[in-house]
């Protein structure tokens, strides 16, 4: 590894157990600054699960979780978002009779207020110069995720790829370091997929770093610095996007034939 890049976050030996099951195992991670990670794998691989763990969605069963050297396993997730860490959900969460702003907005005012309730008892309130800032700051993520001229549109009223941008400007709004995106993509059309992984690419250019999970392939490789790859909650393997390619423990338990053919 680069001794000159550190590392953003780190898992350490992270296991989350239900019932009798792991579904993460002993999983050890770390993601550099700056970077693109992917993290890929079989549907119940663990992916969603590893996301929770890192957000504290979920506490871990055992092991540890660095924010730039901050322990955070088991914390909130509040505690876990004011140290950068913000996240997009598989299934797309916006406040759907809102508009696309209001949502923005929403993430904005938890970055300066703290919390969702604050936010929304100020969103009808009257606009004073933060809120002016803010609302100012929001219509430029909308610009920047393609979504200025839908902007007063409710959230429910726009495409499935127009809600996943708009989840993306949500967390933005919050300034994160770590933007973790699960299957930021699915359901888009190839157009819209280029668009995005254009956008996560601008986004690390700017010193965001991204982690994400994802099963559109041609994507992965072209955007990620690194893959991780899952499988039954363990990881079996690791590299860059050439690496992952060719390795047949890889194409085995996850890419099969539509990768070797
Ligand atoms: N809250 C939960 N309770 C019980 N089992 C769960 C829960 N969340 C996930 N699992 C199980 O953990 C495994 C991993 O799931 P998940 O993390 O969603 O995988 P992926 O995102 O890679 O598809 C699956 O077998 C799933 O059924
Ligand atoms: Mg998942």
């Amino acid at each position: 590894m680069n001794a000159a890049v550190s590392p953003v976050l780190e898992a350490r030996a992270l296991s989350r157990r239900f019932g009798g099951y792991f579904a993460v195992a002993e999983m050890n991670l770390t993601v550099d600054k700056r970077s693109i990670h992917a993290v890929i794998g079989p549907n119940g691989a663990g992916k969603t699960t590893l996301f929770n763990l890192i957000t504290g969605v979920l506490p871990p069963t055992m092991g540890d979780i660095l924010v730039e050297g901050t322990q955070v396993a088991g914390s909130r997730p509040d505690r876990i978002a004011r140290l950068g860490v913000v996240r997009t959900f598989q299934g797309v969460r916006l406040f759907p009779s809102m508009s696309a702003l209001e949502n923005v907005l929403v993430g904005r005012f938890c970055r300066t207020r703290g919390g969702y309730l604050a936010a929304f008892t100020r969103i009808p309130g009257k606009a004073g110069v933060t809120e002016a800032a803010s609302r100012r700051r929001a219509e430029e993520l909308l610009e920047r995720v393609g979504l200025a001229s839908r902007r007063h549109m409710r959230a429910s009223e726009l495409a499935l790829a127009d809600q996943r941008r708009l989840e993306i400007a949500r967390a933005l709004a919050t300034d994160p370091q770590l933007l973790l995106l699960d299957e930021p993509v699915a359901g888009m059309n190839p157009v819209e997929v280029q668009e995005a992984g254009e956008l996560f690419k601008s986004l690390r250019d700017e010193g965001i770093t991204i982690l994400l999970t994802e099963h559109h392939m041609s994507l992965v490789m072209a955007i990620s610095d690194q893959i991780t790859v899952m499988s039954y909650g363990r990881k079996i393997a690791e590299g860059t996007p050439e690496v992952i390619q060719r390795d047949p423990q890889v194409l085995a338990a996850y890419l099969g034939s539509e990768a070797t053919s």
